[in-house]
């Protein structure tokens, strides 16, 4: 290691330009080939049979399909289960095929084909594969980030139990050390000076482990599906997690989307610097992405929109159901996530500025 400090002159040296990873697809055929692979392999030890899906342009620390969110493409054979792992990453996961049962801070649920759940931080999870088929999921995570800063805690032996809703409620009552430290405000616009108290017993929230079961999410999809073409916003829901807050995530770090283009939809070319990666569930259909032109189909995994990328997507005649996984609520917590809805748009950063109107009640009339 070189241990030589050095100084680097930057006195009126330009931004940086940003270096943008080029919109991929990995293809069916590929993920297909790719799952056939891991049921073939020996039983790890713990379990997991899984691949990383690695972006050409990664240059590391691990695999990664944008530079903050991986996927992994996991496998488990019939009567296999994986072990626990105790991650500070958190993640969201959709079933793709076959079924298990997932069990995570004594909640067990069951999982089938297009079912979504996160996993919190710190939330040991075992998966089982009590069916007949494979079962496979794509799992994805805000890992690449935590290994950047070299912070990713992982422990595969864990021993340490999550604290319970018994002695959350039972601290929850007590007294807290920051009640005796009073803030001093400092100026008349809220800036302010607190004791150390307030830095390590922030207020908490309750990050779950949810499920939505895909039986509960498809009938809604008609209804965006159904709407008319005319429609400025996207035809979707998000997958929210109230944990999330104001941040409107699935996980503290990404959204789930699920989307159900109508057949025609074109979107306008848009930007904003989270990162999307679209699953295709269904249908078929393009997008340009910086200039470059790209057709996907079911079952294909679409680096769809790397951040500050100009992109727009669009459906054909049948239409298309695709789950984004997008690193939005990480900017929002940032205050770096910056929205242009339209190239004609001002540059909003939203969670401060006022955000963007679609025409949802002249369309709802
Ligand atoms: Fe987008």
């Amino acid at each position: 290691m070189n241990s030589e400090i050095t100084l680097v002159d930057v006195s009126g040296a330009p931004a940086r330009e940003q270096f943008v990873w080029p919109t991929v697809v990995l293809r069916k055929p590929a993920i297909e080939a790719q799952i056939e692979r891991l049921a073939s392999i020996d039983r790890p030890a713990d379990g997991r049979r899984a691949a990383a899906v690695n972006h050409p342009m990664n240059t590391g620390p691990v695999p990664a399909y944008a530079p903050g969110i991986d996927v992994h493409i996991i496998v488990l054979k019939p009567g296999e289960k994986s072990a626990a792992v105790l991650r500070n990453s958190s993640c969201v996961d959709m079933c793709i095929g076959g079924s298990g049962v997932v069990t995570t801070a004594g909640k067990t649920f069951h999982v089938e084909k297009f079912d979504v759940w996160n996993t919190p931080s710190m939330q040991m999870q075992t998966v089982e594969n009590n069916g007949n088929d494979l079962f496979v999921r794509l799992s994805y995570s805000n890992a690449p980030l935590l290994e950047r800063l070299e912070v990713h805690y992982v422990n595969d032996k864990p021993q340490i139990a999550a604290q319970n809703d018994e002695s959350r409620e039972m601290a929850a009552q007590q007294r807290r050390a920051r009640d005796a430290s009073t803030p001093i405000p400092i100026g008349s616009d809220g800036a302010q000076m607190l004791g150390y108290e307030w830095l390590v017993d922030i207020d908490t929230i309750d990050s779950k482990a949810l499920h939505w079961p895909w039986k509960d999410i498809a009938p809604h999809l008609e209804n965006v599906y159904g709407m008319d073409l005319a429609y400025t916003g996207r035809h979707l829901y998000v997958l929210y997690n109230p944990a999330t807050e104001r941040r409107i995530g699935t996980s503290p770090s990404f959204f789930a989307t699920i989307a159900k283009l109508p057949p025609g939809k074109v979107d306008k070319p848009h930007r904003h610097t989270s990162a999307a990666i679209n699953y295709i569930m269904w249908g078929h259909g393009k997008s340009v992405v910086n200039g470059e032109k790209i057709e996907w189909a079911e079952g294909d995994l679409h680096f769809s929109a790397p951040g500050w990328s100009v992109h727009n997507h669009a459906s054909r005649e049948q239409g298309f159901m695709a789950l984004t996984i997008q690193d939005h609520p990480l900017h929002i917590a940032n205050e770096s996530l910056l929205w242009q809805e339209t190239l004609k748009s001002p540059i909003l950063k939203l969670g401060t500025d006022l955000g963007v109107q679609t025409n949802l009640s002249a369309i709802a009339e």
